[in-house]
């Protein structure tokens, strides 16, 4: 990683335009090209690894991103003044039940929202590490295992979880009522607030004779009705904001955009970008390693649901469900696609629910993550278990340690066998999907 941030600060691309024609000599490509060092760059050579045209097309399917799919769910998916709601919802610690927990304190701006956690802490200790959230408005299901079928309705689980924040519904539509900066910002999204007289001060639906679960069952179903129409409204804000959270060109962006590049001063700067560890790396994911089979699309994640068998952190066999107990739970979710707080009651998302099915090859597999910006989101997989993306690919090639073959085990994860120059080679690789930080705006707290 070192290398690769000192060659980005050593040369950024705007400062490469006065290459002049030390550099069209890169216009026509194949093969291995050199030419002399930028500037500031002593003795590097600008060396581009064959591509060819299969690979270009696959490239051309990674990189660059565009814009997030839209979510016709969330009336106010794209619009500005639910995204400023959301961000301050974001930051916001009264959502929690004592007040002291944000979505932030899990989600660190600083850590392209992940938290460095193998597995994240609120209130409590939960079982799962912490994704980024930096693209996560391309993910279709939510969570690791896609309990959630929308980035709103996402939302709500945390804030009532009673391990991460362990707020309620009910609280959190008086907050909004009795916060007179945070009532304008939603009355000016939604409309008015419901009247709440009557209602308790905490309620939230659960199982079982705790004090929430027994203050929301005496509610009425209309109040019930208008405190979850505030609450999805919430989550819509909160989606708005985190579809906001997307990042500039990483080098790889750059690099695919130089290699497709007619113009050679401009595709010298940004093949510049990519050293070839970094390009062997990227011929490797997507050529012999087979990582692109699940690791693809502009977010790199067919969205999809793999068992490559990790083992969880307690060690032992894996005894959790994954996937397929999470089919039922998006099917029963109130706040679903196909729910009365959707905005779109049919479509696309809508359809994906009517489709699934619990089936047993489901059992133990989770969602493919996105691969943007992996380097600054350690440890990884779902409890965190690997320290680093060393440990990762150590263990795609060697598969030590991998827990036994699940139910319906697909065969699809092999052991690579990898070189140690192969190895950093993908590590390389990986470290150019680092992107431009989101826009301060929506990046920090509000001030
Ligand atoms: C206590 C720590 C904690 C807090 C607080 C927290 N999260 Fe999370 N978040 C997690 C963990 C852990 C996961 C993964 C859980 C899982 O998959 O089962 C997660 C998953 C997510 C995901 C899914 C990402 C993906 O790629 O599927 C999103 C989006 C998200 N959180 C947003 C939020 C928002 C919005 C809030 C505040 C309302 C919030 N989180 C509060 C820990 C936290
Ligand atoms: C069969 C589908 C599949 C293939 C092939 C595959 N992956 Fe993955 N990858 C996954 C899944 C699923 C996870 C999450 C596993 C978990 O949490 O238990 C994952 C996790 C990761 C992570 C951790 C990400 C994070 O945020 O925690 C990295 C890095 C990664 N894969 C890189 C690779 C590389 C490099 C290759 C090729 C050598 C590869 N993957 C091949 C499906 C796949």
């Amino acid at each position: 990683m070192g290398r690769l941030r000192a060659r980005l600060s050593a040369a950024p691309v705007a400062g490469l335009a006065c290459l002049g024609p030390l550099v069209l000599g890169l216009a026509a490509r194949g093969g291995l090209r050199e030419s002399p060092a930028p500037a500031g760059r002593e003795g590097a050579a600008v060396e581009v690894v064959e591509f060819d045209e299969r690979e270009r097309a696959i490239l051309a399917r990674l990189s660059p991103l565009g814009a997030p799919p839209a979510d016709p769910t969330n009336a106010v998916a794209d619009d500005l003044a639910a995204a400023r709601l959301g961000r301050r919802l974001f930051f916001e610690k009264r959502l929690s039940g004592k007040g002291e927990i944000h979505c932030a304190h899990c989600h660190d701006p600083e850590r392209a929202f992940s938290d460095g956690k193998q597995l994240s802490e609120g209130v409590g200790k939960t079982a799962r590490n912490a994704p980024g959230l930096i693209g996560v408005a391309w993910q279709r299901w939510l969570f690791w295992d896609g309990r959630a079928d929308t980035l709103w309705a996402q939302a709500l689980h945390p804030i009532e979880h009673p391990l991460e924040m362990d707020g309620d519904r009910v609280a959190v539509a008086r907050l909004l009522e009795r916060d007179p900066e945070l009532r304008d910002l939603y009355e000016g999204v939604f409309g008015s607030l419901p009247e709440m007289d009557g209602w308790p001060e905490h309620a939230r639906p659960e199982e079982g004779e705790g004090a929430l679960g027994r203050a929301w069952r005496a509610m009425t179903p209309g109040e019930q009705e208008l405190a979850n129409r505030v609450f999805s409204n919430v989550g819509k804000a909160v989606a708005a904001y985190e579809r906001r959270l997307i990042g500039g060109p990483s080098p790889f962006d750059r690099f695919v955009r130089g290699l497709s590049s007619p113009d050679p001063k401009a595709s010298a700067g940004d093949l510049a970008l990519l050293d070839p560890s970094a390009q062997r790396g990227l011929k490797l994911f997507i050529g012999k390693a087979g990582c692109r089979q699940c690791h693809t699309g502009p977010s790199f994640s067919d969205g999809e649901f793999h068992d490559v068998q990790v083992r969880p952190l307690s060690g032992g066999e894996r005894t959790e469900s994954m996937r397929l107990g999470a089919v039922r739970k998006v099917l029963g979710d109130p706040f679903n696609a196909a729910g009365p707080y959707s905005d779109a009651r049919e479509g696309a998302a809508v359809e994906h629910l009517t489709f699934l099915a619990a089936q047993s090859e489901s059992w133990g597999a989770v969602r493919t993550p996105g691969l943007r910006n992996v380097a600054l989101t350690a440890p990884y997989m779902e409890q965190g278990q690997f320290a680093d993306l060393a440990a990762v690919l150590r263990f795609y090639s060697t598969r030590e340690g991998a827990a036994p073959a699940g139910h319906h085990q697909e065969k699809v994860v092999k052991p690579l066998n990898l070189t140690p120059e192969e190895l950093g080679d993908l590590q390389s690789f990986l470290l150019s999907l680092t992107e431009e930080p989101p826009p301060e705006e929506w990046r920090l707290p509000p001030p």
